[in-house]
């Protein structure tokens, strides 16, 4: 009798242990994986997975390594609306210019933009410059609509050439051109598409501790391979680009440098052969000045979750499908009625899957 009491008794306060063990190693382990996500842990991945890029150099090639001394990629466009004076304004103190490659015909999501993500020109004490990035059309009657957009908003930047999506490239390079032309103050440099939500005011925050130098971030591929089949917007013939992967670029949709940039990457560039992909060029650019583009969790992968209250609040840029409901998640962002509060670790924790 006594025995089998004292059986249960211990039986109890084995329980209660593994209980209190089991509490305490959630505990650890959420705290474990919070500081993890959230802070070094995650910094750690990405200084592993950019050093097995050095390490590995899997993108030497004559895309990225080529010596050419003359320039086989120039770029002689000339500029038919030039704003030269856009960054001149007020006082010449710029902290961010904001390049955007917008089609022509993209006129209804401009003033989109204009009335919402970009239309602060002043986020915690710093100045935003913002210009769009136009090529001509054969469109007389379009070309004549942008005249007007241009003199009503003075904020469009054209080149001479035809604003295709192979020709993407050339707006890389322009935007380069005309940013260490007319705005060679800008601290960092933003390039973003006319279809993506950005977050100044946290893009702006990060960048106030980023480097000042040589830097790039975005949402970062590592070992991204060229499309191979046809039908793919994408498309890449191995007679074109024969190798198997990559060098690490940033994802065309939003990613940003430091000011120094624009002129180095606009030099280099006219040194590489020209590709389609602006953004797999930039790549290419980057990786021959030696510039690792830094992977920055707020940058959501394209087409990547809902457009929520959280997710715009806790983002630098996202790309949407669905422009049109943007403005009232604008409006609802800025009154933000419920004062509600956003997990950051729920986040983060998302932007792994
Ligand atoms: C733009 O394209 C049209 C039609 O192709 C052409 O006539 C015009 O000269 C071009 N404009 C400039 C500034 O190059
Ligand atoms: C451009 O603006 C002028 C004057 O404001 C107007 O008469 C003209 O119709 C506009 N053109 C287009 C294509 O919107
Ligand atoms: C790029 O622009 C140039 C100059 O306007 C034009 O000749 C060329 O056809 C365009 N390229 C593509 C792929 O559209
Ligand atoms: C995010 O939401 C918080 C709480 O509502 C608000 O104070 C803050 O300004 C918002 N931040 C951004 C960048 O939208």
């Amino acid at each position: 009798m006594i025995h089998r009491r004292c059986t249960a008794v211990h039986r109890n306060t084995v329980r209660s242990k593994v209980i209190k063990w089991f509490v305490v190693a959630c505990i650890a382990g959420v705290t474990i994986l919070y500081l993890f996500l959230t802070g070094p842990g995650i910094r750690m991945v990405h200084f592993a997975a950019s050093y097995s890029d050095n390490a590995r150099l899997h993108t030497v090639n004559r895309f990225t390594e080529a010596k050419f001394v003359y320039a086989i990629n120039p770029h002689h466009y000339n500029l038919v609306i030039a704003e030269e004076n856009k960054c001149e304004q007020k006082d010449a103190y710029v902290f961010l210019l904001v390049l955007i490659h917008s089609k022509p015909s993209h006129i209804d999501l401009r003033k989109k933009q204009r009335m919402t993500s970009l239309r602060e020109t002043n986020v915690r004490g710093k100045r935003i410059i913002v210009v769009y990035l136009v090529g001509n059309t054969t469109n007389k009657n379009l070309n004549d609509r942008i005249f007007n957009e241009s003199h009503v908003y003075r904020d469009i930047i054209m080149e001479d050439f035809l604003d295709t999506y192979y020709n993407l490239t050339n707006k890389f390079m322009m935007g380069m051109k005309w940013a260490s032309l007319y705005c060679p103050q800008a601290k960092y440099v933003l390039k973003g598409d006319d279809d993506v939500y950005f977050n100044l005011h946290n893009i702006v925050q990060m960048l106030s501790s980023a480097p000042s130098v040589n830097f790039i971030s975005g949402y970062v591929h590592n070992y991204a391979k060229p499309y191979r089949n046809e039908g793919s917007k994408w498309y890449i013939p191995e007679s074109v680009y024969p190798y198997k992967y990559y060098p690490p670029f940033c994802v065309g949709y939003a990613y940003v440098m430091s000011g120094d940039l624009p002129r180095k990457l606009f030099q280099v560039a006219q040194h590489i052969p020209f590709f389609p992909l602006d953004d797999v060029f930039m790549g290419f650019c980057a990786r021959k000045l030696n510039v690792l583009p830094v992977y920055k969790v707020g940058f959501r992968r394209p087409g990547w979750g809902r457009l929520s209250f959280c997710n715009l609040n806790l983002s630098y840029a996202i790309h949407f499908s669905d422009y049109q409901q943007i403005p009232k998640m604008w409006s609802e962002q800025q009154s933000n009625l419920d004062d509600k509060t956003c997990s950051r670790f729920i986040y983060y924790l998302r932007s792994l899957f």
